[in-house]
């Protein structure tokens, strides 16, 4: 029987968890970003039980400042696709500084990286430009998309109220079979066309926070993959010790903090690198399908990487995940740089199962 006052939940008793996985981590632990869906839709039922997650999710005060938008009509779906990409398409012509482009161009591109250094970061940018090309798709099939709103007037952080909730219904979501992607770049309708903030009634106190596409994925994407350590300051006993250094952000001279850094000069820039055992691989091009930065490609039947100078490899493994036969292997996430954030650099390491103290 269900305790509904404690929604007793079966916690894993700690003995067991040492040895094992609790459910709740390995969704977590496993989940992966989806970007291939059955065209069949996601039952209303599934998608009010996703909405509910997103419901009990905590927030600053309890303020619990969102609102959610459920999109389930193709042509509206492909209609806000189409409308992103001419957004991108407008972007890439304008400010990508990542080409030789002229120095006119450039300029105008240093000026709003000095604006909108996030916007302009390397990563987005690069899949911007994807996007504009049509090599990434918005929501990638996905039939159900929540736009998460947040109400600015939110305690605190409304955006990472949003977040939360947001993640939470990414996690349900997974436990009930179906893949998700976020969809950040949908922001692009909202910050650069009135259209869409007047179709779907988005004012004051409302304002564009993420969004979320939901499906049935096609094969098996999610699964656990390697990713860098990043450092940890422990503190007990009166003293602080650092779990994996060797990640540890370099400090930053202030020259490398204000340099844009230039695309030509490798040692400036380079991007993720997974390999593939070309003797493993069955050239089921499955890797090739979910590289969400069109990084790898099949040359005689075999999955290998995209030459450098066109390879965006984020190195987010979703190559990795959905490999069925492990051919393919972390080796190093993309450099730019100090002015914009990379991945820290510690040692590759898959989800690890800590069993003593
Ligand atoms: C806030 C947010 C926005 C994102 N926006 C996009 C997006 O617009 N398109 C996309 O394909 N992936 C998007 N992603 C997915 C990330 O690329 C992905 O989470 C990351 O590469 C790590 O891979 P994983 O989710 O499989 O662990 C977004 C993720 C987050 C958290």
């Amino acid at each position: 029987m269900t305790d509904h006052r404690s929604g007793n939940t079966q916690a894993a008793p700690a003995e067991h968890a040492r040895e094992t996985h609790t459910e709740t981590e390995r969704i977590i632990l496993a989940r992966r970003s989806v970007r291939r869906y059955k065209k069949s839709q996601v039952p209303g039922w599934m998608v009010k039980r996703i909405l509910e997650a997103g419901r009990f999710a905590p927030s600053a005060g309890n303020c619990q400042p969102w609102k959610f938008l459920v999109l389930r009509d193709r042509e509206m779906i492909d209609e806000l696709s189409a409308d992103v990409r001419a957004v991108s398409a407008r972007l890439a012509r304008l400010l990508d500084y990542r080409g030789t482009g002229s120095p006119g161009k450039r300029l105008l591109a240093h000026l709003m990286i000095r604006l909108k250094p996030r916007d302009l970061h390397p990563t987005p940018f690069g899949a911007v430009r994807l996007i504009a090309d049509g090599k990434l798709g918005l929501y990638h099939g996905a039939p159900t998309v929540i736009i998460i709103l947040k109400d600015v007037r939110g305690i605190s952080s409304p955006e990472l109220d949003c977040g939360i909730a947001g993640q939470n219904m990414v996690l349900a979501a997974h436990s009930l079979g179906l893949g998700t992607c976020w969809v950040g770049f949908t922001k692009l309708a909202f910050q650069y066309t009135k259209k869409w903030k007047r179709r779907l009634g988005v004012a004051y106190p409302y304002a564009f926070a993420n969004s979320i596409g939901i499906g049935f994925p096609l094969g098996e994407p999610d699964g656990m993959v390697p990713r860098p350590q990043h450092p940890v300051d422990w503190y007990e006993d009166g003293v602080c010790r650092t779990l994996w250094a060797e990640g540890a952000d370099r400090e930053l001279p202030a020259s490398e903090r204000r340099r844009i850094p230039d695309f030509g000069d490798k040692s400036q820039v380079s991007p993720g690198i997974v390999s593939v055992d070309g003797k493993a691989c069955t050239g089921c091009g499955l890797c090739v399908r979910a590289c969400p930065a069109s990084s790898l490609e099949l040359v005689d039947k075999t999955a290998c990487m995209v030459p450098v100078e066109h390879n965006e490899c984020i190195l987010c493994g979703a190559c990795i995940a959905i490999c069925p036969v492990g051919a393919v292997t972390a080796v190093e996430p993309p450099h730019f740089s100090g002015r914009f954030k990379e991945i820290d650099r510690g040692e590759l390491a898959p989800p690890r199962l800590f069993t003593g103290d």
